[in-house]
């Protein structure tokens, strides 16, 4: 066998202390599977003299240091799962100069700087993988951009935020109001106790960066991803959704899309309806799933777990895996591609039909002000529901309110953004309670 493989661990939290636990307790396991054998040289975190779970009292806790620029620079394989911006990109960088190969779990370097640090490795020679950026223990990265390498991706369709899917399975099925739910997430440990990242998309954006790159050879930042979270769903929008036969779930969405006759990507995270009968709305709790739509190959969907320390840290060994197996036959792996630079459409573009809920006057010519109001803006309506009043299960007073459902056409967004600005201007319009997109349909 070939001389051991130097392996650097940046991190030892709830990833790190899985990786590292995996790789001494399997080191058996996988040095056949390597090509010889991994030796777990350092961990690198903030203080080692900290207690730590799992760690101290174990084998694992003289293995760390804090000094993670000596650590890299005697590594062949750097693994970083540190999280963040800085110091995480300059000791990739510095890993990568010394020719090491990596791997990393952090989507928000990648979504915020990737290109820096696949140029760097391309120039270098060496591997810098990430199968658990996105989506956790889900293989979706090394099938998006290799086994469909020779496919034509049209559209992807993830859930890929444990925490915000786990809020909106228990509003769904207990009827709970977000904050009520939130609470429980963060209980539970799903959720950080500042929730932004999560329940504002940030987190769902940056792996629908990652994801759009990788499907569509394209470079994609956070910046060109349209962002919109679940803090305006409310316990009735997800009730009214349940009647009419959807489940709310908050997207990343990644797709060809044509604009005033421009052919681009569109990239986007946001609330939508997703009808009963499509694979996504069947994805419960804090699990994770990517649809995906290819020319060829039809309809595929990826489901699994998408965070916490075990199921992430199997996506950390496999990519370590590989490229160790890499450095062992010489050469290095599949990377990304960025050559069909095409361009990322504007969020206003985008083509999607829509549920509108409005309260309005119950009198006569109401719904043709309403009907006009859309026609107007060129958006086709598809269907209309009208109940006695506001209510979710359709009792009420008789009073003079009525509530309209519309739901459209597909229709531009900025489209849809003229029509809801003119019916709320309407005098018969008492209320634009909610407007979601339908996707999936
Ligand atoms: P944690 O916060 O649990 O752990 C981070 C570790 O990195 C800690 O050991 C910390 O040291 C160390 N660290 C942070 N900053 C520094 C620094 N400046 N110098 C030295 N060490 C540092 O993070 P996670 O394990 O949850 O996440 C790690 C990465 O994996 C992130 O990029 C995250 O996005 C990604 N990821 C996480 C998932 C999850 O379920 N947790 C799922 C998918 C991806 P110390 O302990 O001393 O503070
Ligand atoms: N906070 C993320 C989630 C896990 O809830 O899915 C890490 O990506």
């Amino acid at each position: 066998m070939p001389a051991p493989l130097k392996v650097a661990l940046l991190g030892c939290g709830v990833v790190g202390t899985q990786v590292a636990r995996r790789l001494l307790e399997h080191a058996e396991e996988l040095a056949p599977r390597v090509g010889t054998s991994l030796e777990l040289v350092g961990i690198a975190v903030r203080d080692a003299a900290a207690p730590r779970e799992g760690v101290t009292g174990t084998p694992l806790a003289d293995l760390l240091t804090d000094d993670a620029e000596s650590l890299v620079d005697g590594a062949d394989v750097v693994v970083e799962v540190m999280g963040g911006i800085e110091p995480a990109r300059s000791l990739i960088l510095r890993a990568i100069e010394h020719g090491a190969s990596v791997v990393t779990a952090n989507k928000a370097l990648l979504a915020q700087d990737g290109p820096t640090l696949y140029k760097a490795a391309d120039a270098a020679g060496v591997d810098l993988y990430f199968e658990a950026a996105v989506a956790g223990a889900i293989p979706i990265v090394r099938p998006v951009r290799e086994s469909l390498a020779g496919d034509q991706v049209q559209r992807v369709l993830g859930i890929v935020n444990g925490t915000t899917n786990y809020v909106l399975d228990r509003m769904a099925t207990e009827g709970l109001e977000l904050e009520q739910a939130v609470k429980e997430a963060q209980a539970l440990g799903y959720a950080e106790a500042d929730p932004t990242a999560d329940v504002e998309g940030f987190d769902a954006a940056a792996k629908a960066a990652i994801l759009a790159s990788l499907a569509f050879h394209t470079r994609v930042s956070i910046d060109d991803v349209a962002r919109e979270g679940i803090t305006s769903v409310t316990a009735a929008d997800v009730a009214w959704a349940k009647r009419t036969g959807h489940t709310i779930k908050l997207l990343a969405i990644a797709e060809r899309n044509t604009s005033d006759d421009v052919a681009g990507i569109q990239v986007r995270v946001h609330p939508a309806l997703v009808p009963d009968e499509h694979p996504l709305a069947g994805v419960r709790g804090a699990f994770n799933a990517v649809f995906v739509e290819a020319e060829a190959a039809g309809e595929l969907m990826f489901y699994g777990r998408g965070a916490g320390g075990a199921p992430t840290a199997s996506a950390v060994l496999g990519d370590l895996v590989s490229v160790a197996r890499h450095r062992v036959l010489g050469g290095r792996g599949p990377v990304e591609s960025s050559y069909a630079a095409l361009p990322v459409l504007p969020a206003d573009a985008a083509r999607t039909r829509f549920q509108v809920r409005l309260d309005v006057d119950d009198r006569p010519g109401v719904l043709a002000q309403v009907a006009a109001a859309l026609a107007e803006h060129d958006v086709s309506i598809e269907a209309v529901r009208q109940s006695a009043d506001g209510r979710a299960d359709g009792s009420g007073d008789g009073t003079d309110l009525a509530r309209l459902l519309i739901t459209t056409h597909a229709a531009p967004e900025r489209a849809l953004a003229a029509t809801v600005a003119a019916l709320t201007d309407l005098d018969v319009v008492r209320d634009v309670v909610s407007v979601l997109r339908v996707e999936g349909a």
